[in-house]
């Protein structure tokens, strides 16, 4: 989904690569990696959220609404997850 995400950002901004950052290996236990998923999904909740409010544009802006609501979908499951 992720992934997803950029192919968006690298047609609207004409780019050929999005650079992800590196990170550490997964976890060998299963409820650190859904942690470290669950603040991944909240930061970029965060991130798109006031995104979205500094835009200028009302079609950027309606994009990076509809991603706050696909990261929430995500914060949820893993959420659910992690019960
Ligand atoms: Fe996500």
């Amino acid at each position: 989904m992720e992934g997803e995400h950029a192919s968006v950002w690298k047609k609207i901004l004409k780019i050929d690569k999005v650079e992800f950052p590196k990170y550490d290996k997964c976890a060998t236990e299963y409820n650190p990696n859904l942690d470290e998923s669950h603040a991944r999904e909240d930061r970029a909740i965060k991130f798109y959220s006031q995104a979205a409010a500094e835009a200028q544009n009302s079609r950027v802006k309606e994009i990076f609404q509809a991603f706050v609501e696909v990261e929430t979908d995500h914060l949820n499951l893993s959420e659910a997850r992690l019960k």
